[in-house]
């Protein structure tokens, strides 16, 4: 597997992973918004652009091959969600999950974060969303806090 810069070059193997998502900007880790156009050629552009732009989030394509399998951000301590949503986001094609990729793709994101010089990661997710707490458990995160129904753990930075 490889962490991936969103790119153009990608668009009909991104394409065919969003086609199982099903409707909504439910994919966690894409930094879709719904004032992204992403069906149209140029509106695909223009979102591979804003992300690839950004300065406060650093996002990434988890490939295996020519297959798109999920997508990673990491939020950066100056990004204005930071601090409230955490710093870390993923999410894993329905037919590529519980076979290792959030975990994978969120260890290799740890270690962008530790070049950057993050002294510290943190993520926030719904308690009932047992995958990605035992995902958060698994590469070392620690619950630290609990606000309704978000958790919030620290992740150690290698
Ligand atoms: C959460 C998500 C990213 C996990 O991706 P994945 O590639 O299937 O995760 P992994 O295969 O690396 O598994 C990580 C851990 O989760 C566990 N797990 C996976 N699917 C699970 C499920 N449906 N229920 C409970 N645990 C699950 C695995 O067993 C593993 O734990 P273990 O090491 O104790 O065995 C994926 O389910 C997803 O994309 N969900 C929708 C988006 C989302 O919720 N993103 C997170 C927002 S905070």
């Amino acid at each position: 597997m490889d962490l991936v810069v969103p790119s153009d070059d990608l668009v009909a193997a991104w394409r065919d992973a969003h086609a199982e998502w099903g409707p909504g900007f439910h994919e966690d880790g894409f930094g879709l918004t719904a004032d992204d156009d992403v069906e149209s050629a140029q509106g695909f552009s223009d979102w591979v652009e804003r992300l690839r732009d950004d300065v406060e989030c650093t996002y990434r394509w988890i490939m295996e091959g020519e297959r798109v399998l999920g997508g990673v951000a990491l939020r950066h301590d100056s990004h204005e969600f930071s601090a409230r949503l955490g710093h870390i986001g993923y999410g894993v094609r329905p037919s590529e999950r519980g076979r290792g990729v959030a975990s994978w793709a969120v260890r290799e994101v740890l270690t962008l974060a530790s070049y950057m010089g993050m002294p510290r990661v943190t993520a926030v997710c719904e308690v009932e969303n047992a995958a990605s707490i035992a995902t958060l458990a698994r590469v070392g995160g620690e619950q630290v806090g609990r606000l309704g129904s978000a958790v919030r753990f620290r992740i150690p930075v290698p």
